[in-house]
């Protein structure tokens, strides 16, 4: 069984809860997947290593600890994943990005491969994969599946909302991987669709509905 993370900090679920209304326009949608993303990398960045440096302040000499962002990846599914990780990378600015572009056959709900960039030595880096939706698992299964080709140093699930089904998914295929989510629905429905849920997030972030 894969970890499962929740943030459910009031600041998130209060966004949530915007998020998920009907009336949210798809400014509002946009801007709120951001901000979530964000307060989500707190969490998701928390165990993030950190090395001395050596600054001065006005007063004195002192050793800092920074990040080493370049050694982090942040992997966005197209198309949806481009939200979160707008919000990720105003937290991680000097992180490095690669795509996974993966499209839901209507039909079979079956993730098929359309594109795949990654930076390179990745063997050296920590990747965390973005998508709002962890609904079947099948192209969050199909995305960590391919990056572990790769082998990065370590691989992170992150994603808005998730269902029993999709974490079941992607714990039976990838129990390595940790899941974080900022909240987990009742069930799929027949098209695969997470219920309560949101509708469908990349219409949603895009208005191309
Ligand atoms: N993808 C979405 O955008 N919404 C869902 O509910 C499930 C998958």
């Amino acid at each position: 069984m894969s970890s499962v993370h929740l943030v459910d900090h009031p600041l998130v679920q209060h966004k949530m809860t915007l998020l998920r209304r009907r009336e949210a326009s798809t400014k509002s949608f946009r801007q709120l997947v951001n901000e979530i993303a964000t307060l989500v990398a707190y969490e998701v960045l928390r165990d993030m290593p950190l090395h001395d440096v050596e600054i001065e302040t006005p007063l004195e000499p002192m050793t800092g600890r920074m990040i080493d962002g370049k050694k982090l990846v942040f992997v966005s599914i197209l198309r949806a994943g481009t939200g979160i990780l707008d919000g990720m990378l105003d937290v991680v600015p000097s992180a490095r990005v690669g795509h996974i572009g993966l499209y839901r056959d209507p039909k079979t709900l079956v993730a098929v491969e359309y594109y795949f960039k990654m930076p390179g030595d990745l063997h050296e880096r920590d990747v965390v994969i973005v998508d709002p939706m962890l609904a079947t698992g099948n192209s969050a299964v199909a995305a960590v599946d391919r990056l572990k080709e790769c082998g990065p140093k370590s691989i992170k699930f992150v994603c808005l909302l998730t269902c029993p089904e999709g974490i079941a998914a992607m714990g039976e295929a990838h129990p390595d991987v940790p899941i974080y989510t900022a909240a987990v629905d009742r069930q799929l429905d027949e098209h695969g669709y997470i219920l309560p849920g949101l509708g469908d997030a990349g219409d949603r972030i895009f208005g191309t509905k």
